[in-house]
């Protein structure tokens, strides 16, 4: 939980950028999935306020639906949210790389670290937020919190219909697997370079810094930092912020 006693995290300047401007299709018909709620508040005010519980966190960008941003803005000014952090929103584009370089285009100079952020996911504590940045700042140019699987993952031929019988082409070894979460962070000058050089199309920020050839370091993730992708996602997130509310006293 955050504890404004804490001190800032470095000197550095952190900026966060939350790409919220996908249409969430596999949570069902609906709101915009950061727009949906979680015990009555929006999924993105939510994981605004994650990025904002850092006390490294100076401004926090939310990339909106492309025809979204006004709403998104009337949203982030009628929820309580740090005063000591600064707000800006801007529209997406229709990728979610291109919705990141969109949310990096409106970072003002002097921004040393960039944090990107998925808005579906929520819940991350503010003690992995703090972790990432301060793994950036230990001078690693990319950062990514990841958790070991409890699955054992296959690769396959992806079958030409869907749901139909998949052939196996191999069984990655799974204690090396890591799944990745979010917030990433970057070096910001890396990230801006690793979005002007890479155009393939990538599912993670840090494999842009990957491809660039320069090192990308794991740190321990968080189970409270899953991203709500499904249904049954909604109710977990809704459990674990009800068990927030016990311990925190309500
Ligand atoms: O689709 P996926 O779950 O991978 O989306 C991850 C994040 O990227 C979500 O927060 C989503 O809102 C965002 N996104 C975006 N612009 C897009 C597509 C996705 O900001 N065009």
């Amino acid at each position: 939980m955050s504890d404004d006693s804490r001190p800032a995290p470095s000197g550095a300047r952190t900026a966060a950028v939350i790409p919220a401007a996908g249409r969430g299709v596999r949570l069902g018909p609906g709101a915009p999935k950061a727009l949906r709620t979680l015990n009555g508040t929006p999924m993105l005010i939510h994981a605004v306020r994650a990025m904002a519980a850092s006390r490294g966190v100076r401004l926090v960008v939310v990339v909106a639906p492309p025809d979204g941003a006004a709403e998104v803005k009337t949203l982030l000014d009628s929820h309580a949210l740090p005063e000591r952090t600064d707000f800006v929103v801007v529209p997406g584009g229709d990728s979610r790389q291109e919705s990141v370089r969109l949310g990096l285009d409106a970072l003002p100079p002097g921004i040393d670290i960039v944090l990107v952020h998925d808005a579906a996911r929520p819940l991350v504590p503010v003690d992995t937020v703090d972790a990432v940045i301060e793994a950036v700042r230990d001078g690693a140019p990319a950062v990514v919190p990841a958790l070991p699987l409890a699955d054992t993952v296959k690769q396959v031929e992806p079958a030409a219909v869907p749901g139909g019988p998949e052939p196996v082409v191999a069984t990655p070894e799974r204690a090396r697997l890591r799944a990745v979460q979010t917030p990433q962070g970057f070096d910001h000058a890396t990230l801006v370079r690793a979005h002007e050089t890479v155009t393939d199309n990538v599912t993670d920020d840090a494999s842009m810094v990957e491809q660039l050839g320069l090192p990308v370091v794991v740190v321990p993730g968080h189970e409270e930092a899953f991203k709500v992708t499904r249904p049954l996602d909604l109710v977990l997130a809704e459990a674990v912020l009800a068990r927030r509310r016990l311990n925190d006293g309500f």
